[in-house]
């Protein structure tokens, strides 16, 4: 059976009390929108398609390389916003998924649920269910006598009795799409906000003689909604336990996994283990037996196996095995420590490569610059690759030594096997095997200091 996916995310928000659209809003470097979406892409959906509205201009970069964006041009309710879709899905026959945008936690294991029971079913609809300790403002499950589920009424319009009921509408539903788009056109809005449900439906589809089912969610916090920063901060905490879980289960090492932060799309091998105060976002991985932290940031940054990284901060770079870097590194983008390089302490590298066995071990900046083995860079050496507009190459052979304080002014070439003298400034290219040093003279006076220090003596 074909399977497709609505995220809704045309809300607006305003509880969050924030210029940027909820669903925009990001989970450990993730939007929450495309968490929903990634999680319906694990499913195996054949298409999905985003509803977006409000602050849509900020919303659609974030989906549109990776669903079709539907717009909705006015909040209607739920049943206008699947509405708008139904374009989308003319000719499409199968099962469609509702998601919301603002439920980041769901799985794609519940999707497949869903999906099953209602294959199994031919339900024209499964609602997936939760029991929340405080069901204020959800739309209450209600059921007949034998169970069966009749409709689901809105908190705002529901009697005494029915807001009683514990068991709430999560917005996650299965449909058959034919039916729900039947459906859809008989859906009114003769209700306390005035508004088309999508929770009509059930009604409409069970007097239309089709199944109504429920599935009560395994784990409640799946369903758990993001409407304030609150609860921003309440689902980003559930879904750090679950990945840093899943990761240990997978042996990886935790000193403290209250203390580590893993975006869902990091990968990590065995054997790696993390110090507190980690964040590991985008699409980062390690590699086995790597030492990560503490106080660690890295984002869409590969490491290999066996690697230290120590208070660093790491973007778009890459770091090989046995590398080691940091404390107190800074690698940006296009920065690669080759095999057993070492980038230490107070070290910024950006768009560099330091080649196999190099070391820049303290206060240096490498810009631009391709650096090849086994070459040291003393302390505080750097290279001057920008004039105050343009950018230039500093290219360094294999086994160079570079001695402390250099500046290497850049568009620049060392040959193989070069030395630099200590505090030179290299603004012309250097042969390999060569020794270059731009020094002046040392001169010296004798007995200056002592004389100097007699004379404060005496003024006392
Ligand atoms: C909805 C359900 C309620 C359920 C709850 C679960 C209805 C009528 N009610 O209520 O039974 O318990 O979700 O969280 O469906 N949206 C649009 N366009 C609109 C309206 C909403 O895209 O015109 C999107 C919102 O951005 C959100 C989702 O649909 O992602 C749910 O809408 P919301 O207004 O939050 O519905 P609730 O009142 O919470
Ligand atoms: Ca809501």
């Amino acid at each position: 059976m074909k399977t497709a996916a609505i995220v809704l995310a045309a809300g607006a928000g305003t509880r969050m009390k924030s210029k940027k659209p909820k669903v925009a809003h990001e989970m450990m470097g993730k939007p929450l929108v495309k968490w929903v979406i990634d999680a319906a892409a694990a499913a195996g959906m054949d298409k999905i398609v985003t509803v977006v509205g409000h602050g849509r201009e900020q919303v659609e970069p974030l989906v549109a390389d990776c669903t079709q964006v539907v717009v909705q041009p006015e909040r209607r309710g739920t049943a206008d916003a699947v509405g708008v879709c139904r374009d989308a899905f003319a000719g499409f026959d199968g099962s469609l998924l509702v998601l919301s945008g603002d439920c980041p936690l769901i799985t794609p294991q519940t999707m497949e649920a869903l999906l099953a029971m209602r294959a199994e079913s031919n339900a024209a609809v499964v609602v997936l269910t939760m029991q929340p300790d405080d069901p204020t403002g959800y739309g209450r499950i209600i059921r007949d006598e034998g169970g069966a589920v009749l409709r689901i009424v809105e908190q705002k319009d529901a009697s005494p009795e029915e807001a009683a009921v514990t068991e709430c509408n999560s917005g996650v539903y299965c449909f058959d799409a034919r039916a729900l788009f039947d459906a859809l056109g008989k859906v009114g809005s003769d209700n306390r906000q005035g508004e088309f449900y999508l929770t009509d439906v059930l009604e409409i589809c069970r007097r239309a003689g089709r199944a109504v089912l429920a599935l009560p969610a395994r784990d409640d916090t799946e369903c758990l909604g993001v409407n304030s920063r609150t609860q921003l901060a309440e689902a980003t905490k559930i879904a750090q336990r679950r990945i840093n879980e899943a990761h240990m289960a997978a042996g990886v090492t935790m000193l403290d996994p209250d203390q580590v932060w893993i975006g869902p799309d990091v990968a990590i091998e065995p054997d790696v283990e993390l110090m507190p105060q980690v964040f590991l976002f985008g699409h980062t991985a390690v590699g086995e037996d790597s030492v990560i932290g503490p106080n660690t940031r890295l984002t869409d940054t590969v490491v290999g196996c066996s690697c230290v990284v120590d208070e660093t901060v790491a973007v778009h770079a890459q770091i090989d095995d046995h590398a080691t870097c940091g404390p107190r590194a800074y690698l940006r983008p296009g920065a690669h420590l080759c095999v057993g390089a070492k980038a230490g302490t107070h070290v910024e590298i950006k768009k560099s490569t330091i080649g196999p066995g190099s070391k820049v071990p303290h206060l240096s900046y490498v810009g631009d610059t391709d650096m090849g083995a086994g070459v040291n860079m003393g302390a505080g050496s750097i290279t001057c690759n920008y004039d105050g507009k343009h950018k230039f190459p500093t290219v360094i052979g294999d086994n160079v030594f570079v001695g402390s304080s250099t500046m290497l002014v850049a568009p620049v070439t060392v040959g193989d096997g070069a030395v630099i003298g200590a505090g030179s400034v290299i603004a012309r290219d250097v042969s390999p095997d060569a020794l270059a040093l731009t020094r002046p003279d040392q001169k010296e006076f004798e007995g200056w200091a002592r004389k100097k220090r007699e004379e404060f003596a005496k003024e006392g």
